[in-house]
């Protein structure tokens, strides 16, 4: 791994359960039922830390016996935005801890000759100054794809914006690092390289493919 990347505007989830995950993610027989599954899962399980800091306001309630004080989290509006189409098996996970949660959509592709980012979908809901945003796609390879996510995210006035990533690559990290400095990544594992095809080493192959059944 490459430790002078981790710290400052990237976490890496250590937790034992996502890292238990993620190797059966990686393992190249798990069928597609189970992948799907298990992205699902460790999303919900990075969300949980990738919300650590939302701010919370006392509240009264009731209880059965009598009136105590509790929590809620206040005033933040959250949007999760899945880059199409991999990203979208990390949404189910994540509404179950914050259903209130919005989600937009934003589709690229990469060229598999130059391996850039190519546009083609972005729907996110209107009172965008207000929302903090996480956008979710489980690789994070070359970063062409996340970088021109976020800036697409700035253009329409995001400013809050965090991306979730079950593997990055420490190209992809560098690159999005360079572009949008101040924007915090959190990821499940930092890879080791990306291959001369753009692939994250070790890696979980295509995230798309496996997840949609598709070649
Ligand atoms: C994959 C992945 C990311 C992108 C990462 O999507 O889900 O969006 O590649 O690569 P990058 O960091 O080099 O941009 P892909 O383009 O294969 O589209 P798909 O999800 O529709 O299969
Ligand atoms: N996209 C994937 O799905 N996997 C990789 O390793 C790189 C990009």
């Amino acid at each position: 791994m490459d430790t002078t990347l981790a710290g400052g505007n990237l976490t890496i989830v250590k937790h034992p359960l996502v890292k238990h995950k993620l190797t059966m993610l990686r393992d190249r027989r798990t069928p597609k039922k189970i992948f799907k599954e298990l992205v699902d899962e460790i999303a919900m399980l990075m969300a949980y830390e990738a919300t650590a800091d939302l701010s919370l306001e006392p509240v009264e309630v009731q209880t059965p016996l009598e009136q105590a004080m509790g929590w809620q989290v206040s005033g933040k509006k959250l949007t999760l935005v899945p880059i199409l189409r991999a990203g979208l098996g990390m949404v189910e996970g994540i509404l179950r801890l914050v259903p209130s949660a919005r989600v937009g959509h934003i589709g690229l592709y990469r060229d598999h000759d130059t391996l850039e980012p190519v546009d083609y979908y972005f729907k996110v809901p209107a009172d965008v100054t207000e929302r903090d945003f996480f956008l979710l796609d489980p690789m994070l390879a070359t970063g062409g794809s996340a970088v021109s996510a976020i800036s697409s995210l700035k253009r329409v006035g995001a400013s809050r914006i965090r991306l979730l990533c079950l593997v990055a690559a420490p190209e992809g990290v560098r690159r999005l690092h360079a572009a949008h400095p101040e924007i915090q990544i959190f990821c499940a594992a930092l890879d080791r390289e990306l291959n001369e095809h753009g692939y994250i080493l070790p890696g979980l192959g295509d995230a798309g493919d496996r997840l949609f059944g598709t070649r």
